[in-house]
């Protein structure tokens, strides 16, 4: 009888595929490429993405995935110098005020593409979970819009500040932020320093300018009675950072924070090998002191 009863529970349980949101802001195809291969991933297994992209892949054979081109969102590097976000340029506030100005200006941007504003027109419970990308606190707020578990993936590593908010350990001597210019910190005064005060501008802004003021922008998009917008990044139900564990800064992690890696090498079309190579002109902008003066090929092993 038992037999039975379960036979006939087997035979009557359906699967089904969830309706994800997944709203990766940043215009920049080094960071498309890792979320590319997770919502393909997904969609191939008989969910139904929703993919707000920079950069859609435009590939009819992934019927599972409605791609919304927030290409728009290029505009914003038309009358940036992106050079001024490197350390050498611009000191760390003041970079952390700028930053807030551009992430904002992108943000107003994206708000007003038609696709984008279709979505927000959707009743509270259309998705079932919302995908986004760390470190822009304002699209936390689409867990409150939508009321749905959210997922945050960075496609490097987490900064140190956002490592506090999860619940991971934050010693600056002993965990090097991700932007600092030393490698180590344990190894010279200078590196600690520096890790220290990276981590207190970094804390300063966060609580005195970025959090109040990403909240009164997300407010008039998400709705007012939304909570303070850092506790909703407080509140992600899991963050997924690729890099290599074996060879990241070691932190203990809390246990809905996890390391993945090599999810950016799922790319072998030719036409997006051409833009990798466009995607490192890019980075080199904003991170010069990695190469040397002079240099004007690179070749990338991985
Ligand atoms: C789309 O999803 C369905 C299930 O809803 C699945 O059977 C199918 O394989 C998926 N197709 C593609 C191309 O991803």
């Amino acid at each position: 009888m038992i037999k039975l009863l379960l036979l006939i529970q087997l035979l009557c349980s359906a699967v089904n595929g969830a309706n994800i949101l997944a709203f990766f802001h940043n215009p920049a195809i080094s960071h498309q490429f890792v979320f590319r291969s997770i919502v393909k991933e997904l969609s191939l297994r008989g969910h139904s993405v929703t993919f707000v992209t920079s950069d859609p892949m435009k590939d009819a054979a992934l019927t599972n995935i409605t791609e919304v081109d927030i290409s728009a969102s290029y505009q914003i590097f038309k009358n940036l110098d992106a050079s001024i976000f490197s350390r050498e340029a611009t000191n760390l506030i003041k970079m952390g005020i700028l930053g807030l100005d551009f992430t904002q200006n992108l943000f107003k941007i994206q708000m007003e593409v038609e696709g984008v504003k279709e979505i927000l027109k959707k009743p509270k419970d259309t998705y079932d979970l919302v995908l986004i990308e760390v470190g822009n606190p304002i699209y936390n707020g689409l867990k409150y819009k939508f009321k749905a578990p959210l997922i945050a993936i960075s496609s490097y590593g987490i900064p140190s500040y956002w490592h506090e908010l999860l619940g991971n350990p934050t010693h600056p001597f002993l965990y090097v932020d991700i932007f600092s210019k030393y490698l180590d910190p344990l190894e010279s005064i200078w590196g600690k320093i520096d890790s220290l005060y990276i981590y207190l501008v970094n804390f300063f802004l966060g609580e005195f300018l970025i959090f109040p003021s990403t909240d009164k922008l997300a407010r008039s998009y998400f709705g007012n009675d939304m909570p303070y917008i850092k506790d909703l990044v407080r509140d992600t139900s899991l963050t997924i950072a690729n890099v290599n564990p074996i060879i990241s800064d070691r932190r203990p992690l809390a246990p809905n924070v996890v390391e993945v890696w090599n999810l950016h090498l799922n790319r072998v079309e030719p036409s997006q090998k051409v833009s990798i190579y466009a995607g490192v002109k890019l980075a080199t902008k904003y991170q010069q002191r990695i190469v040397p003066k002079g240099v004007t090929r690179l070749k990338i092993c991985i």
